[in-house]
């Protein structure tokens, strides 16, 4: 090889370097930005939903939102079942009534029933008195059912005051992952999200009125638990 052809391949060689130098420094300043940019998730930070108990564990939280629905929420206590695997359910009182034998099973499948208030509505918005009747009207029903009153409660959209915070002696429970899964419906989208996003310590939310919710929260429970994930309720999870 002459010695301007080897002088050629050598700058080229350095210049490829460089290329390759500066491809990283701007890869780790887009992510360093993304990462400056992304907002807290949830509104889990502004209101007290209780500190997280420490633990070396990778232990997460799976809650279920707006049951119970006839048919997907025994298709999913069974798939929990059959991996022994615990979940939180927030019930929506609308749905309890006719359905209390699927509440029954969850209870003694080992699950934490939680409360979503009797219907769906928004209640930081309502006042006081109008919050405080929906939460009681199914924390009744909830107690007829399984003999206890639900001490955890996710208000719908996670709309929620300090004032009601003041009145109601419940621990408020938002989340950490959102895969949106009522939304898109489909569920290799939400698994996608979900193994995506998820970290120790993490509550996820999810929907069991959906058959793809519930095929997403069992695929994504077995993708979990070979990356060496636990599954427990938002009691084990959260300090009162
Ligand atoms: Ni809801």
């Amino acid at each position: 090889m002459s010695s301007i052809r080897r002088k050629i391949t050598c700058l080229l060689l350095v210049l490829a370097l460089d290329l390759v130098f500066l491809r990283g420094m701007y890869y780790s300043y887009v992510q360093a930005k993304d990462t400056l940019f992304i907002p807290v998730s949830g509104d889990s930070e502004e209101i007290n939903d209780g500190g997280r108990k420490f633990s070396g564990d990778k232990q997460i939280a799976l809650t279920f939102d707006d049951g119970p629905d006839s048919v997907y929420t025994p298709q999913l206590l069974n798939g929990l079942r059959e991996r022994g695997v615990h979940a939180t359910f927030f019930l929506l009182g609308e749905n309890v009534e006719g359905r209390e034998d699927i509440v029954k099973q969850m209870y003694h499948d080992g699950h934490l029933i939680g409360s979503h208030g009797y219907s769906h509505i928004q209640m930081g918005k309502e006042t006081v008195k109008t919050a405080c009747e929906q939460i009681e009207e199914n924390n009744k029903k909830i107690e007829a059912i399984i003999g206890k009153r639900p001490q955890y409660l996710r208000p719908p959209y996670g709309s929620w005051t300090e004032e009601l915070e003041c009145t109601i002696d419940m621990t408020v429970v938002m989340w950490d992952v959102d895969p949106l899964d009522w939304k898109s419906q489909n569920a290799k989208k939400v698994v996608r999200h979900i193994v995506k996003n998820v970290e120790p310590g993490d509550i996820i939310l999810l929907h069991d009125v959906f058959p793809t919710s519930v095929e997403a929260a069992l695929e994504a429970i077995d993708a979990l638990i070979k990356q060496g994930y636990t599954f427990v309720t938002v009691d084990e999870l959260l300090v009162d």
